[in-house]
């Protein structure tokens, strides 16, 4: 299948400060000018902020760990983890076609995707809530068929609940991932026949969709501030917000060896685990606390889920509500007309649009944005998350509507000239 970037791209990419301070964690871990290695964790952090992988992120994850563009495109191309596209605002359906699901019923999941979400993979529904595709064998052959939604793998699927699963996701709910037709894992049908004995101290569910359920973050937008940063390889040096050394660029080869495959489930899983905190070779810098990010590594299938002591420690960890108070909104600009709000940097035509369907067109309106108002709007620039503190908009703002120039927006003047 033929990988492209999208056409349609947006002006900037910036992480959020949270992931921001996550992904410079990451490129500790590696030794000095090795840094190339966190590629695929911080394209999928980027992925996981925004839902797709643009041309801007690629950049600028090739320019944190100083790549010439063309190694991290070379990356983001090759995985079809990746996606290159805009996807759905609710999930993309990632549906096995290979052999043992084709046999057992993948073509009506493909059906019923034609059907209920829109023609062709990659494509949008017309509520901009689902897309999805036809992807290879994702290693859950023994489940089959399966789709891979969001992080997670729902197995055992028939027609009727595929349908029942995207109804619910549509309604806002996250189905339980894992077998759909009663089976706790890869057991015959009938029940186990062997090691029955460890059925006793069994988890509802088995370990893999326990935790995916525990964490819950199967089709969520991650900004980072669900994750807890922490750098105990750097050990007391940890979280002193000291930047890592600046990568030379184009000096490092792509990563290679277990992150540099991508077929079956278990390397599926590791990177969605490593995404989710690189959390199975984390370990609490505090003897007894278990940090969420731990406490949420999915372990492997058929391993051993945490105890339930553990899991309600670490659940005791959850992320803060987002805070923020909606700014004044106006129904429509001035008669003078709206402000060009993309000499503010870091605001392009698409994040215009979105600030204008919001209420927003003028400098001023911007300017006079508290600190809640801010908070608001970060987390409402739905895919955009968490831009408009990164970028100061505020101060910009602030210059532009007394009518003085910035450095951006002079630029931005001349180049239009
Ligand atoms: S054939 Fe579908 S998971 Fe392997």
């Amino acid at each position: 299948m033929l990988r492209r970037l999208h056409n349609d791209q947006p002006d900037t990419f910036a992480f959020t400060p949270a992931n921001q301070a996550w992904a410079e964690a990451q490129m500790t871990k590696y030794p000095e000018g090795r840094q190339a290695s966190a590629i695929i964790p911080l394209l999928w952090r980027a992925q996981e902020q925004e839902g797709w992988l643009t041309r801007p992120a690629i950049e600028h994850v090739s320019e944190m760990l100083g790549l010439a563009y063309i190694r991290g495109l070379e990356v983001a191309t090759f995985y079809f983890m990746f996606q290159l596209q805009p996807v759905g605002s609710i999930a993309h359906i990632q549906v096995c076609g290979t052999t043992s699901c084709m046999i057992c019923g993948a073509e009506d999941l493909i059906g019923i995707c034609k059907d209920k979400i829109a023609k062709n993979p990659h494509q949008l529904s017309e509520d901009g809530k689902f897309s999805w595709e036809e992807v290879e064998c994702l290693g859950a052959c023994s489940n089959a068929p399966m789709a891979q939604i969001g992080k997670d793998y729902y197995e055992d699927l028939t027609a009727d609940r595929f349908t029942e699963l995207l109804e619910e996701l549509a309604a806002g709910k996250v189905p339980t991932p894992g077998p759909q037709n009663g089976r706790y894992a890869s057991e015959p049908l009938g029940g186990l026949t062997s090691l029955t004995e460890h059925e006793s101290g069994r988890t509802r569910y088995n370990a893999s969709a326990q935790l995916a359920t525990d964490i819950g973050d199967t089709v969520k937008r991650i900004d980072g501030t669900e994750v807890p940063l922490l750098t105990p390889w750097q050990g007391k040096a940890a979280n002193t917000g000291k930047k890592p050394a600046k990568a030379k660029r184009d000096d490092m080869m792509p990563p290679s060896g277990p992150d540099g495959a991508q077929a079956g489930r278990t390397k599926a899983e590791t990177a969605a685990n490593r995404a989710r905190g690189d959390a199975s070779d984390q370990v609490s810098e505090v003897e007894g606390e278990v940090p969420e990010a731990q406490a949420k590594a999915k372990p492997a299938r058929g391993s051993v889920a945490p105890e339930p002591k553990t899991r309600a420690k670490a659940q005791s960890c959850e992320a803060p509500p987002a805070a923020g108070k909606k700014p004044r909104t106006m129904s429509a600009p001035r008669k003078a007309g709206a402000d060009d709000l993309k000499l503010i940097k870091g605001v392009g035509p698409k994040l215009e649009d979105l600030l204008n369907s919001m209420g927003f067109f003028h400098f001023d309106q911007i300017a006079k944005w508290g600190q809640d108002e801010l908070a608001w709007v970060d987390q409402n620039l739905e895919g955009f998350k968490g831009r408009a503190s990164r970028d100061s908009w505020v101060d910009q703002a602030e210059k532009l509507a007394r009518g003085e120039e910035t450095e951006f927006s002079a630029k931005a003047a001349k180049d239009r000239r």
